[in-house]
C-alpha cells in the first residue's frame, strides 16, 4: 500500500520541516483548492513550486480547482510527480489528459462522492492513477463516506481488465482502523492527512498505516 500524507493537516508555518517528517512516505499529497470548486482556499503555483524544490519525496498534486483544463498545465510545468484533475472540473478531460502526459507528468482523474465511477472508465487507458474521493472534497478530518466504498471493487475490476499498472487511490477519512478494509477492496494508495499529522509522530503514523494495510505481513 502506498501512503501519501496530505499536507493539508500539516503546520503551514513550517512546511519544509513537515515534509521532512514524512520522508518515509511514498509521496506528499498537495491539496490545491481555489474557493470555487470547493469552499476552501489553500495554496497555489508559487508555493507548490517551492515545495517541489525542497521536498525530499515526490509531490502528488490534487487540484480541486475550476478551469482544470488550462490551470493543470501550469502545475505540470513545475516538474511535480503527478497531477490529479477532477472530472467535474474539466470541459475536455481527454485532451487535458493528453496535454499533461505530453509534459511528462503522471496523470490522475478524481471523482467526487456523487460522481459515478463508470464516468471515469473511458479515460482509464490513458491514466496512471484513478482517485476515488471518500469524503466531499474541501476539508481534512472528515469521516469516510461508506457509500463511496462501493465504487472501489468496481474500479479495481475495470483496472485489472486493462492489465495496466494504474494506481487506485482513495482520499478522505483514511485511518488505521479502515485501511485494512480499503486494502482488501483493492486500493493501492491512500491519502491520509489527519491520520498522519494530528497526533503523535508522523513517521510512526505512516508505519502504522502500512502495517494495518497488510495485517498478515
Ligand atoms: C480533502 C482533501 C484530502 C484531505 C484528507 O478535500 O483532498 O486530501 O486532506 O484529509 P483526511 O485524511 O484528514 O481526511
Ligand atoms: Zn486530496
Amino acid at each position: 500500500m502506498r501512503i501519501h500524507p496530505s499536507i493539508l493537516s500539516a503546520d503551514f508555518g513550517q512546511l519544509a520541516h513537515e515534509l521532512n517528517r514524512i520522508k518515509t512516505a511514498d509521496a506528499a499529497h498537495i491539496d490545491v483548492m481555489d474557493n470555487h470548486f470547493v469552499p476552501n482556499l489553500t495554496i497555489g503555483l508559487p508555493v507548490v513550486k517551492r515545495l517541489r524544490e525542497i521536498s525530499p519525496i515526490p509531490l502528488d498534486v490534487h487540484l480541486m480547482i475550476t478551469r482544470a483544463d488550462t490551470e493543470s498545465i501550469r502545475y505540470a510545468k513545475l516538474g511535480v510527480s503527478s497531477i490529479t484533475i477532477h472530472l467535474e472540473a474539466c470541459e475536455n478531460p481527454k485532451r487535458t489528459i493528453q496535454d499533461l502526459k505530453d509534459l511528462g507528468v503522471q496523470v490522475a482523474v478524481a471523482i467526487k462522492p456523487a460522481t459515478p465511477v463508470e464516468s471515469a472508465f473511458e479515460f482509464l487507458p490513458e491514466l496512471d492513477m484513478l482517485l476515488i474521493m471518500t469524503v466531499e472534497p474541501g476539508f481534512g478530518g472528515q469521516p469516510m463516506l461508506d457509500a463511496t466504498l462501493d465504487k472501489i471493487p468496481v474500479a479495481r475490476r475495470e483496472i485489472d481488465l486493462l492489465a495496466k499498472p494504474i494506481i487506485l487511490q482513495v482520499d478522505g477519512g483514511v485511518t488505521v482502523s479502515n485501511i485494512g478494509r480499503l486494502s482488501s477492496l483493492g486500493v493501492d494508495c491512500v491519502v491520509a492527512g489527519s491520520a498522519v499529522f494530528d497526533d503523535g509522530d508522523a513517521a510512526e503514523n505512516i508505519a502504522a498505516l502500512r502495517k494495518a494495510a497488510s495485517p498478515s505481513a
